[in-house]
């Protein structure tokens, strides 16, 4: 999640869009005794679950707060900055679900009251805000504690699905963000979560890797202080993370991407865009990924979406046969490249009573394509879930990096390593260098001169039929051939499927029940599917 100062004028369709999913993590072994030894070597995983059917999943982690311990669960965000829980009564049920758990401070014999009324935070989804105090408790994820973690609890909270465990930069913590608004031109921030699994020694450097594997997995992981070299392809490519071009600061994790592609039976097309090369934040609070509208407007094109007014954006979830990769260089043209394959853009619509598909009238299952625009040029470009599961993305905090390769599904396996500290540089792997000159020529130098084809201009309107099949419209870009792609392409064969005349019409799911969730950011339907304790 983003964390907003001002209200953005979001519409619901973008609330839905920008909010969906929840989680449960579970994918690394968790014995207690492995979760020691990796202790001693200072770092630790936590398990991850997730809610898959909620928009693609909301990953989360059990936590467990004060003394006695009282359990809630929390989304786990690389896009805000402080941790915070529900206070006992302090969800409005009429517009949030108030997934997790609620904190009762007057049941915790640790707990102190820090700032009576100090937290406030408000998320980029429009009406969302949760207002409350900031206290001082013990904190326990993956059987480790923090003693006298700073954290929110609220006293009133609107809009927000559940609680959340943010891990960015200290400097973009709330509190930090209300003291500039205020007109404080140097404002501190407080040792936030990372910062104190530092100072007390629970991990060797601030850093941690995040593995959410695939859409179709009910779990992923987090580990403190290492990454699992298992769980990814080749090397890890190093980006520098950017500074917010505004202040200066270090506030989120801003990279550069490069170029954005699609690989598809017909060879690698470049898109064109220029919206490109352009700084993208990497989200784990956000379940889609949020392009520019330029090449949103392609791919929405290509892949043959369709725009319904009750469920947004749609296609069949088999894509009617389309395989490939959607394509990510980041830094420069020698780039680290993550191909997302086509499926893990295709999210399920589940009615959460029935576990049934929404289907269009001939019985297809009908998805949500798990691609989302900016609606203004300052809205930050957030690479979200779709995004980051096909992605093994390391954080470092103090070097002020990311590694990121392409992940491996389904690893059941590990090969946990410590992150130290290192001057400079932590994380083993090739800083991945930008070119400061313009996409396209650097390209074609560095691919040896591939010829510029431009295969047809941009088509603008939404696909009428529904599914238009493989490459619904033609790409506008030129053809490319990846030189240091660590992926191997999903079978990009040319499935012939019988193309749909005209727009199958969608069957509705139960009573209304999925639209009033898309409003609530699909995670209504989630809480009564996984059985989650709902707080009033
Ligand atoms: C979280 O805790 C619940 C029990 O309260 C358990 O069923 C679930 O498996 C746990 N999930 C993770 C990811 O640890
Ligand atoms: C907990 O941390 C806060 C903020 O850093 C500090 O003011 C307070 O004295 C600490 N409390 C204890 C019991 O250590
Ligand atoms: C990963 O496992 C899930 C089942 O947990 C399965 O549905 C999915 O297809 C698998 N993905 C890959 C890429 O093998």
């Amino acid at each position: 999640m983003h964390t907003s100062l001002v209200l953005a004028g979001f519409s619901l369709a973008n609330l839905c869009l920008a909010e969906p999913g929840f989680l449960s993590l579970k994918t690394y072994r968790n014995t207690e005794a492995h979760a020691q030894a990796l202790r001693k070597r200072s770092s630790f995983p936590v398990t991850l679950g997730n809610y898959p059917y909620a928009g693609g999943g909301i990953y989360f982690v059990n936590a467990t707060v004060g003394s006695p311990a009282q359990e809630v669960q929390l989304q786990i965000d690389t896009g805000s900055s402080d941790v915070w829980m529900f206070g006992v009564h302090s969800c409005d049920s009429s517009t949030s679900p108030c997934l997790g758990g609620a904190f009762d401070i007057s049941a915790s014999q640790t707990a102190t009251i820090l700032d009576e009324g100090g937290f406030q935070i408000q998320y980029v989804t429009a009406g969302s805000g949760v207002t409350g105090d900031y206290i001082g408790d013990s904190f326990t994820i993956g059987g480790t504690t923090i003693k006298n973690l700073t954290m929110g609890v609220s006293t009133k909270a609107v809009s927000v699905d559940t609680g959340i465990m943010g891990i960015g930069f200290d400097a973009e913590e709330a509190i930090v963000g209300q003291e500039v608004q205020a007109g404080n031109s140097n404002p501190q921030p407080y040792p936030n979560f990372i910062d104190e699994l530092k100072l007390q020694g629970l991990i060797g450097t601030k850093s941690y890797s995040l593995y959410l594997d695939d859409l179709e997995t009910s779990t992923g992981s987090i580990i403190f202080g290492g990454y699992d070299k298992a769980k990814f392809q080749g090397d890890l490519g190093i980006l520098t993370i950017q500074p917010d071009s505004q202040s200066g600061t270090y506030s989120s994790f801003g990279v550069i991407l490069n170029s954005m592609g699609v690989t598809d039976s017909t060879g690698s097309t470049v898109i064109s865009s220029s919206s490109m090369p352009n700084v993208v934040i990497l989200d784990s609070g956000t379940a889609y990924t949020v392009l520019p509208p330029d090449i949103f407007n392609e791919l929405v094109a290509y892949f043959g979406a369709l725009k319904d007014k009750d469920y947004g954006l749609i296609i069949q979830c088999d894509l009617n046969g389309m395989a490939g990769t959607l394509d990510y260089q980041f830094a420069g043209p020698t780039g680290p490249i993550v191909s997302v394959p086509f499926s893990e853009l295709a999210i399920p619509i589940v009615d959460p009573e029935t576990g049934e598909s929404l289907t269009d009238n001939q019985n297809n299952p009908v998805c949500h394509l798990g691609l989302d625009q900016t609606t203004s040029a300052d809205e930050p470009l957030l690479w979200g879930d779709t995004f980051l599961r096909s992605a093994y993305v390391v954080y470092d905090l103090e070097n002020l990096q990311i590694g990121i390769a392409q992940t491996i599904f389904n690893v059941t396996s590990s090969d946990v390593q410590l992150i130290t500290a290192g001057s400079g540089q932590s994380l083993p792997g090739n800083i991945a260098s930008v070119m400061t000159t313009i996409v396209q020529t650097k390209t074609e130098g560095l691919n040896g001169g591939p010829t510029k084809t431009v295969i047809s201009s941009a088509p603008t309107d939404i696909q009428s039929t529904f599914g238009g099949g493989k490459g619904a419209s033609a790409l506008s870009g030129y053809k490319t051939t990846y030189t240091n792609r660590a992926t191997n392409i999903p079978s990009a064969s040319s499935t012939t499927t019988a193309k749909k005349s005209g727009a199958a019409p969608l069957n509705t799911l139960a009573s209304g029940f999925w639209k009033g969730m898309l409003i609530q950011g699909l995670v209504v339907a989630a809480a009564s599917f996984i059985g989650a304790k709902l707080i009033l």
